[in-house]
Formats: C-alpha cells, structure tokens, sequence
C-alpha cells in the first residue's frame, strides 16, 4: 500500500523523488520521507503528512546527492508518526531501508535482534529490515548478501530498497508487494508502480517474487534463494505521462469518471479469438469462480447475473479475502475468473495461491500490464482503461464489466450480439456525459449534501451495482451508505427511513426489475426517492435519467452514482482522490 521510489543516476536526486512520490501518493498519504546519499553520508527527512506539506516544512527537495529513495506511507505497523515514517534505519544510521508490505514474523526477528543488543526507534515492523542487515554485515557479509540473507528471513509480503553509506547504489527486493525498474539513458529508476517514472522513461524490467536488484553501474538481478544471477528483458510499456496527469481537470477521479466515454470501446477492443478460446474454457469448466475486493468484487458480483442471465451459466462470486476458505471446492476442472485494476491487491494473489494450489486455470481482468496478477494468471485480459489515479475506482469498473459481458455473451455463443449492445452503451454513455447532466448532478448533491445516511436499492442485475454505489458514496463524501437488495429492506433496515432520508433506486428495462414497490414502501414512509434508469416514474422526487441498454444496465446506472459522490465529496470539502485511511493499492492481507 505504501509507495516506494528510488533513483541512481547523474540527476540531482531529491527534487525527482519528490515528484515521483506525488504521483504515488494514491498508494498512502499519512506520512513520508526521502533519504540520500552524499558525501559519504545518508541524509534523511522525513514527517508525518502529505508530500507537498512534508516538503513545505522541512525542504525535501533540498538534499544532496544523486542517488536516493522516498516513501509515502500507509500505516499498518506503528501509528502514524514521523518516528514511524520511513526511511528506517540500523542502530549506526549508516544504513536506511523503505518498505512496502508486511513482516508478520517481525516481532520474533525483533525480540531477537534485541537481545543481541540492537536499538530499535520505532514501533514499525520496517525497522527489524535495517538492523537485520546491520547484524549479517556485522557477521562479514558484504552488503548484497546481507540484504540477500536478511529477506530470507521475512515471513510475508515485501518490497525494500535499501541504500548503505558508502555503497554507490541502491538494492531493491520483493517477495510479494511489487516492485519495477525503469531504464532511463545510464539512470535507473525503482518503485511500486509505474507513474513514478513515466514522464523519464517508458522502459521497464519487472522484479517477480523472489528476487533482488543491485543498481550499481547496469543492473544485476538474482534470486533471493540460491543468490543465482537472473537476465531480464527491456518491455516497453504503452502507457504515456499525459494518461496519468489530471489536466485542466480539478481532480483525478471527475477525469476517469469522464474518460468512460471511451473506455469501455477501448476495453472491448480484445482479441475475439481469445475471448472465444476462454468462452470455451468457461462453459467445459466444471465450477467457474469470479473473485476480486471492493469495486472489483461487485463487478464479479454483477459478473454473476450477467453469466446467469446472458448465458445460463452458474459461477459462483466470492470475495478474495474469503477465496482461500473455498479450496474443499476446488479440482483441475475449476477456473478462476479475477479482476483487479492494480494487479497487486494482496487478497486476490492470495486467493491465485490457493487456486494454483489446487491446479486451477486462472483467468484475469487486469489494468496495469505487467503486474503481479498479470505475471502469474494463465490468460490476462487487460481491460485497457489507462492510468486510474484517483483512489476510488470508476472508469476500471465500467471496463471491467463490459469484458465479463462479453465473455458472457461469449460463452451464449453470441459474442457479436454483446459487442453490439457493448459498442451502443459506450456511445450512449458518450452522449448521457455531458455539461448539462453533471449540471444537474450537482443541483441533487447540493439537496443532500448535509444528510447523514444514504440509502441505495438495486435489484437483479443492479443489486451489485447498489452496493458498489454505496461504496463510492461513502469513501468519497464520508457520508454514511447502504446498498441492499430492494426486496431486503422491509426485513429489516426500512426501520432507518425517516423523513427525508435519500434513497437512490437503480432501475432498468431489463424484464427482471420491479423494484419500483421497493421504492414505493420508502416514500410511503417519508424517504426521499432518487430514481437511476431510463424511465421516469411517479414515486421519483428526482431523476437522473440514464440510457436505456437493457441488461448493460448496471454499466450506465453506476455512472451518476459515481458523479453525485464526486460531488457529495467536493461539496464536503473531502479529499476526492485521497480519502482519509485509504489507499489506492491495497498490498496487505
Ligand atoms: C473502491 C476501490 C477499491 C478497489 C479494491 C480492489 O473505489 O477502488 O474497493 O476496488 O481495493 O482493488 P484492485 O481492483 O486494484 O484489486
């Protein structure tokens, strides 16, 4: 979750990690730090806060040197402090080392560092990596096997660069959390994540699990076990710099929310023959599963309905978190269905371990090439959306429902029809996002930007799409969401409508959705009817009218919803693409 940069080259070092950092802020924002190399010294800043208000008050951009690394933190070991920021450092402070990810056996390596006597500062699990390393230099080993040697003894998921006084370089490791190299002309840069370096180079080298990089001169990988030299090739990847700034717009996420007016033509731009080909995986399997967290856990949710009523084909959604509790299920004859934006959430590499464990073909919807999922699926297909900076998801959403739909429609045997009904949704959605319409979004979100609780019902199709719409609401505004299944809340959470509480109703022509009675037990009992679909109906105090695209429903009717959070969010004052406790990569179980 945290983002990591470093660089070794001839530049001035500092000044780049700052902005590198900032274009990895959506990874964690509660504190950061840079650290340096010069004069035979390692220099370091670090506090807690953003990038821009870290760097106002102490002058990040001010140290020396050409070869460093920064690191913006998402806390998970420690509070948020800037004894807890990263760089950490050996008992000597000659060596410093940033992290992203977790060591779950730290507090034994500490207890035992400890007793031989070394000086822990802060209460991060980072801290046992510096003085590991310390103690194997100490034992006579030079400082790419002490590294080696020390992540070897990590139980968990990490990424580390580590710089020493003296050393004319930096080594990176991962086993776990991702880490890439960019290739510049005689400079290397290293991070989490590609918009780090993407406005100096395009050129990349993917570090997989298990391995160690020491930039020093050109790069040398190996393997964390046998220490083994590995040779790599050079990708180039297709993303540019200009995808992933925000441009004349206020916020990352109001520009991915527009760009769906060609993202989901770009998205169902694959390869027929493969979507076939896997189609025909789908329908031989013998228990197909979809899996994914959050956002992408409701496109598998909606992934459900869609198999179900486009192709009469049962597979079974389970959020990743709980994928591995379903390996009893699993046989050579399963497939596993993922979709990611990031490629990197730990959940879903985790529920991958579980079903390659098992022998299960797996199947993925990724957006970053490249990236760990991507690496270890057996088929990708890259949902092609571009950089989604903004740490909520809304344009990968749309694309990744448009490609289950036409593996679905695949999978009936009628892909040209999905891809019909695909290509008039995305020219829809082209025409619905206009000035006028936001316009108008933002009138509603002025009306209840001061409630306390919003509610959202979906049925079918659209009960996915309720529950991803409450998750939009509530991490961009802060205001507290529900989304039920409309038949749901006469169960029970109709007890919470008052008068006045917003209740936003996901409606569709698609011969499956009479929940205009849900909505009508809400009015009856004072709630405020917001109506999401193509046809107006009587019980609406307002409606945002969305085009009718039959069962691609759920890809038009989310869109508004993302829209009025937007606005429920500025109105807010939050912060829209870096909501509080968040992070845009979610690289811890
Ligand atoms: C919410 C959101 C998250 C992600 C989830 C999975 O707006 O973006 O719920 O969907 O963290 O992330 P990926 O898709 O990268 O696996």
């Amino acid at each position: 979750m945290c983002g990591i940069a470093g660089y070794v080259g001839k530049r001035r070092v500092a000044p780049l990690l700052v902005d590198s950092l900032k274009r990895l802020e959506y990874r964690g924002y509660d504190s950061c730090g840079i650290a340096t190399l010069d004069g035979g010294k390692v220099w370091i800043k670090k506090d807690m806060g953003k990038i821009d208000d870290v760097d106002g008050k102490m002058d990040l951009k001010n140290l020396p040197g050409n070869i460093g690394f920064g690191h913006t933190r998402w806390a998970t070991h420690g509070k948020v402090s800037k004894r807890n920021s990263h760089p950490q450092t050996d008992c000597k402070d000659r060596i410093a080392v940033i992290h992203n990810g977790i060591i779950e056996n730290f507090s034994e390596l500490k207890k035992r560092l400890k007793r031989k006597g070394h000086r822990f500062r802060s209460e991060t699990d980072t801290e046992v990596i510096a003085h590991l390393i310390e103690d194997n230099l100490r034992s006579g080993l030079d400082l790419e096997e002490a590294v080696r040697k020390s992540m070897n003894s990590l139980k968990g998921r990490s990424a580390i660069i580590v710089a020493e006084r003296g050393f004319p370089g930096l080594i990176a490791a991962r086993t776990g959390s991702p880490l890439i190299l960019g290739v510049g002309r005689d400079e290397y840069f290293i991070a989490s994540d590609v918009p780090a370096f993407l406005n100096h180079t395009r050129k990349v080298m993917y570090l997989d699990d298990g391995e160690m990089v020491v930039v020093e001169g050109e790069p040398r990988f190996r393997n964390l076990t046998d220490g083994k030299g590995i040779e790599k090739r050079v990708i180039t990847i297709d993303w540019d710099a200009k995808q992933a700034e925000k441009g004349e717009h206020e916020h990352y996420m109001i520009k991915e929310i527009l760009e769906q007016k060609e993202t989901i033509m770009k998205a169902i731009n694959q390869d027929e023959r493969e979507i076939r080909r896997v189609a025909n995986e789908i329908n031989k399997a013998f228990g197909v599963f979809l899996t994914g967290c959050g956002t992408a856990g409701k496109v598998c949710q909606t992934g459900e309905y869609v198999f179900s009523n486009v192709a009469n084909k049962h597979v079974n959604y389970v959020v990743s978190s709980e994928f591995p509790n379903y390996r009893n299920f699993l046989t050579k004859k399963t497939l596993l269905i993922t979709v990611s934006q990031s490629g990197e959430t730990a959940d879903v590499l985790e529920a991958v371990k579980a079903a390659k464990e098992k022998g299960v073909k797996v199947i993925s919807l990724v957006n970053v090439k490249g990236s760990t999922l991507d690496r270890v699926s057996d088929i990708t297909f890259l949902i092609k959306a571009g950089p989604e900076k903004a740490v909520a998801s809304t344009k990968a959403t749309t694309a990744q429902l448009a490609i289950l739909y036409l593996l679905a429609y695949a999978c009936a045997g009628k892909l040209n029809e999905g891809k019909k009904l695909l290509l008039e949704t995305a020219s829809k959605i082209n025409d619905m996002l206009n000035p006028r319409y936001e316009e108008y979004i933002k009138k509603l979100a002025k009306k209840i930007c001061r409630e306390k609780n919003v509610y959202i019902i979906g049925k079918a199709l659209n009960y996915p799409m309720a529950l991803e719409g409450a998750i939009k609401i509530m991490e961009v505004s802060y205001i507290h969401a529900q989304g039920f299944a409309g038949g749901e809340l006469k169960h029970g959470p109709i007890a919470l409508i008052e008068k006045g509480s917003p209740c936003i109703v996901l409606t569709a022509n698609d011969g499956m959705n009479n929940i205009i009675g849900n909505a009508m037990e809400v009015r009856a009992r004072g709630g405020f009817i917001i109506g999401v679909g193509p046809k107006r109906n009587e019980v609406f105090d307002y409606w945002l009218k969305t085009p009718d695209v039959g069962l691609a429903s759920p890809i038009v009717n989310i869109i508004p919803v993302q829209l009025l959070a937007y606005h429920l969010g500025v109105l807010r004052g939050c912060d829209i693409d870096q909501p509080r406790n968040l992070a845009k990569s979610v690289t811890v179980e």
